[in-house]
């Protein structure tokens, strides 16, 4: 079966061409330096370039997995969550090219095509869909933080969320406090590289406390209090580097934290995480070492799979016809807040 997957939720056009669970092609059209000047994605930018880019970006993943429109059996798009007039063009757009070419359309879920991340690709490469499970995911980004228990293929349960800022969004706007351009996530992340992770002592919200609900939007209150109190600090490299350090200590350990336990009440083998804010080395080394001394086996997506990406959407929908939805949903409509069941 060959799928043509589009994603459009937020700030990145995407297509790919998946067949049989490999990704043949997966163009991202980033629109981070358009969304940078204004400190956060701006919704009708978005949309204009989303508009812009669709075509040529799919264009391309069918040229780079050389395949022909009259190859594909079916098309799929992200339905939501998401930003709901970024939605809209992709959603359209695969329905139509679905529509012209007599195809099925496969409506997919952003987070749960999220869980299929760390299943594409990786090394050494998941034998099948059904290894890994049931599992602990953390889905970790800029508009999303939470824990999904999966006990076998399209049957989750979400455990928690965040119930104010995504961990992404709290890396973002502590970078923004410091002065990197939007997003900051990959840029703090270098600098704490080179600093002290104890130089600070940071919250650690709701780390120890029952439940799997996140909460973030403290500890970026407590670091712009922290830089009021030292502003001198902006100017010192050093401290500048332990302040990155320790602020990413602090969101990692509750993070890290907050999955094991919950992979240990679930009563689980296996961890998986995916979603933009994967990418950070310190949560990527944490995640390692924690879930190996708790015996339990992750499955991390690899970078280029961890932020928003089509191949992830053509994987899930390629899973969905082969358990039996082969009918065309034509008329489905976008749901920007469309919650995991
Ligand atoms: O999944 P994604 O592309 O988009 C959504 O937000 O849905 O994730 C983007 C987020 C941003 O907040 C970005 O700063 C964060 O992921 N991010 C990182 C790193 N790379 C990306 N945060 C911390 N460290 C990184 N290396
Ligand atoms: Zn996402």
């Amino acid at each position: 079966m060959t799928v043509l997957a589009f994603e459009t939720s937020c700030d990145e056009t995407s297509a790919a061409v998946v067949q049989e669970g490999r990704v043949c092609s997966n163009i991202v059209s980033s629109q981070v330096n358009i969304h940078a000047e204004y400190g956060g994605v701006v919704p009708e930018l978005a949309t204009r370039e989303h508009l812009r880019n669709l075509m040529p970006v799919a264009r391309a993943a069918l040229q780079e997995a050389a395949v022909s429109s009259g190859q594909l059996d079916a098309v799929a798009g992200t339905q939501g969550p998401g930003l709901p007039s970024a939605l809209m063009v992709g959603l359209k757009a695969a329905q139509a090219v679905a529509f012209a070419l007599r195809k099925p359309f496969v409506p997919v879920h952003h987070h749960e095509a999220h869980l299929y991340s760390p299943w594409i690709g990786g090394e050494p490469p998941a034998a099948d869909f059904n290894a890994f499970r049931p599992n602990v995911s953390l889905i970790v980004s800029g508009g999303h933080t939470m824990l999904v228990h999966v006990q076998a293929e399209r049957q989750h349960r979400v455990l928690g969320s965040t119930m104010d800022d995504a961990a992404g969004e709290c890396f973002d706007k502590v970078a923004k406090l410091i002065g990197l351009p939007y997003p900051g996530g990959p840029a703090l992340d270098r600098l704490a590289t080179e600093g002290n992770p104890k130089a600070f002592d940071f919250p650690r919200p709701m780390l120890n406390e029952p439940g799997d609900d996140f909460s973030f939007s403290g500890l970026k209150t407590s670091v712009r209090y922290f830089l009021r109190d030292h502003p001198d600090l902006l100017d010192d490299g050093r401290r500048l580097r332990d302040l990155c350090a320790s602020v990413q200590a602090a969101i990692v350990d509750v993070l890290v934290g907050k999955t094991i336990q919950a992979a240990k009440r679930c009563g689980v083998s296996y961890v998986t995480a995916s979603g933009g804010v994967t990418c950070n080395s310190r949560l990527r080394r944490e995640l390692a070492a924690a879930c190996a001394a708790a015996g339990l086996t992750l499955r991390l997506a690899e970078p280029r799979f961890c932020t928003d990406n089509a191949a992830m959407v053509g994987v899930l929908a390629e899973r969905k016809l082969l358990a039996g939805g082969t009918s065309t949903e034509l008329d489905a409509e976008i749901k920007p807040s469309w919650a995991l069941a």
